[in-house]
């Protein structure tokens, strides 16, 4: 079976992935156009062309201003099930979704509207076709930590419905120290921690994740190659990295596909797991993201077999899932 077959029927799991991100440039159009907003652009075509960063800062900046489309409890049901239909197009049977709770409650959206429409759309892949979800609710950094308190209380009435909490935006400047009384908080309230390190943010910050907010897996986490004692760490824990390639590339923290360091991390026995990050974008969903891989460091069966192990055993499901999971990737091979 040729690789990108294999990539494509493997069933998979997605660990990184934020909702926001997920928006079609025809939905944002679709929902302008319901809402009477006006975008800075004259058609979809003109939406798909903007999307060209220079960094993490210029593509945040595209991506808030996209989620403004997003207004009602319906909007959100079709944003989330998009993604879920996608997920059943790519294998993809277990996703951790991340949602940015501030991106709306800061433009007066609340809880009430948005998590109706996430729970509604879950519970429906999950009685069609079985699918698992869930949820990681992500604190914006470049706000303050009494926003992020208010936040995670503003989420009491969801709270059976969210695994975990999880750090994103603004990267530089706004290290995870900030943020260590609430993750603290939210680890006693029973979430599991998650964060963004190491993406465009110097080694020092996943140091800080793992010491200052206990989490159990890091967003990102690439330059850790800059700290051979902070290589050592991750695999002695096997924290998991959830790395994203074609993210990697659209914002420049690489220059080709080619020099992705990935496969660096792998042979260093490090718990690697390939993900989409904002899959509409930076140009494509979890398949393309193997598939360059294959084409640009020809990323055999046998990592791609490890990589895709990798997204069960790195996920917060229950050990005999993983272990179920696990069973059918080994049974292609
Ligand atoms: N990095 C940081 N914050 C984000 C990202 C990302 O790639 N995507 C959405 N929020
Ligand atoms: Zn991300």
């Amino acid at each position: 079976m040729p690789l990108s077959s294999l990539i494509s029927s493997l069933p998979k799991a997605e660990l990184h992935l934020h909702i926001e991100g997920s928006l079609e440039p025809q939905l944002m159009w679709d929902l302008a156009k319901k809402h009477a907003i006006r975008l800075p652009y004259a058609s979809v075509a003109q939406i798909e062309a903007a999307y060209q960063f220079a960094d993490l800062q210029s593509f945040l900046d595209v991506y808030y201003a996209g989620a403004s489309v997003l207004l009602d409890e319906d909007d959100f049901f079709k944003l989330m099930w998009s993604y879920l239909c996608r997920c059943r197009e790519q294998n993809i049977v277990h996703a951790e979704i991340m949602f940015d709770p501030q991106a709306h409650t800061g433009r007066g959206i609340s809880y009430q509207t948005f998590m109706p429409g996430f729970i509604k759309a879950i519970a429906r892949a999950e009685d069609e076709w079985g699918m698992s979800v869930k949820l990681i609710l992500s604190f914006l950094r470049h706000l303050s930590e009494e926003e992020a308190f208010t936040t995670l209380a503003q989420a009491k009435p969801y709270y059976r419905f969210i695994e975990a909490v999880g750090l994103d935006s603004s990267e530089k400047g706004h290290p995870p120290a900030k943020f260590k009384n609430v993750f603290a908080r939210a680890r006693q309230l029973g979430f599991k921690v998650v964060a963004h390190a190491g993406e465009e943010g110097p080694s020092d910050y996943i140091w800080q994740a793992i010491h200052l907010l206990g989490v159990d897996r890091i967003d990102h986490g690439v330059r850790c190659l800059e700290d051979p004692a902070l290589v050592s760490l991750l695999r002695e824990r096997q924290i998991p990295l959830t790395v994203c390639p074609l993210s990697n590339l659209k914002l420049k923290v690489i220059k080709d596909m080619g020099q992705h360091t990935l496969f660096t991390l792998l042979e260093q026995d490090l718990l690697v797991t390939v993900n989409s990050d904002d899959p509409t974008y930076f140009g494509g969903y979890l398949n393309k993201n193997f598939n360059v891989l294959h084409e640009a460091l020809n990323m055999d069966a046998q990592q791609l077999r490890k990589l895709v192990s990798n997204s069960f055993k790195a996920s917060f499901m229950e050990d005999a899932q993983k272990q179920h999971w696990i069973d059918k990737v080994n049974a292609y091979f």
